[in-house]
């Protein structure tokens, strides 16, 4: 798949500031490890892929060391997998999802974004893909929070979201030996493109 800079083209509009101090956090400042590198327990893409349909091709454009794209692979999709750093898994040429896209992609896009951009990367990856096509993201479940995430949400509403009701896991650096378990609840938010109306609320765990 090829790739075309998207620095030229104004993806966040006039609404960019609002965008970018809105970004979720999971983690405090002194544990946030610099690029926002916590790798989701892969089970979480599995829950996911047992309730909703995706299409044949998919782009993790936060890939980490892999642990949502294996188990798409797994699960028989064509995935294209980039992060800004190269974590030895995926596309060896580092791919800035916020300024940079694939050329001509036609799938759906999948992640656990880095949470101080979370909005901005739902924002991006809503105008990366085509209509009637999904945007998943892994987001902490406090993500429907505050004013202006309300405003966002009113005019790009999700369709489903996903609530788990027991822990999933994510770990900083990937290490799960070292991080066993977390109080944090996630939920998979589900956005197709064009959906108008309210999301619904299901619970895959
Ligand atoms: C929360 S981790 C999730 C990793 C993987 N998606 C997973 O679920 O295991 C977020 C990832 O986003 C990457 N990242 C941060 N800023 C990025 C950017 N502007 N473009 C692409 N990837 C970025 C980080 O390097 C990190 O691997």
């Amino acid at each position: 798949m090829n790739r075309e800079s998207a620095e030229s083209k104004d993806w966040t509009g006039n609404q960019r500031t609002v965008y970018t101090t809105l970004g979720a956090s999971n983690h405090t400042d002194k544990e946030r490890q610099q690029h926002d590198y916590y790798a989701t327990e892969p089970r979480a893409m599995e829950l996911l892929l047992a309730e909703e349909q995706f299409a044949p091709v998919i782009w993790e454009c936060a890939c980490g060391e892999g642990h949502l794209s294996k188990v798409l692979e797994a699960h028989g999709f064509e995935v294209t997998s980039t992060d800004l750093i190269y974590r030895g898994f995926g596309d060896p040429e580092p791919l800035d999802f916020l300024k940079d896209t694939l050329e001509d992609f036609e799938g759906d896009i999948i992640t656990n974004p880095p949470y101080k951009y979370a909005l901005e990367f739902i924002q991006r990856a809503l105008e990366s893909v085509q209509t009637g096509r999904k945007v998943a993201m892994f987001l902490k479940l406090t993500f429907l929070e505050g004013k202006k995430r309300k405003e966002f949400f009113l005019y790009n509403p999700s369709k489903t979201i996903y609530m788990n009701s027991s822990c999933l896991n994510c770990a900083m650096n990937g290490d799960f030996e070292k991080y066993t378990s977390s109080a944090v609840a996630y939920a998979w938010f589900v956005w197709e493109k064009g959906f108008r109306g309210n999301p619904v609320i299901k619970w895959i765990n």
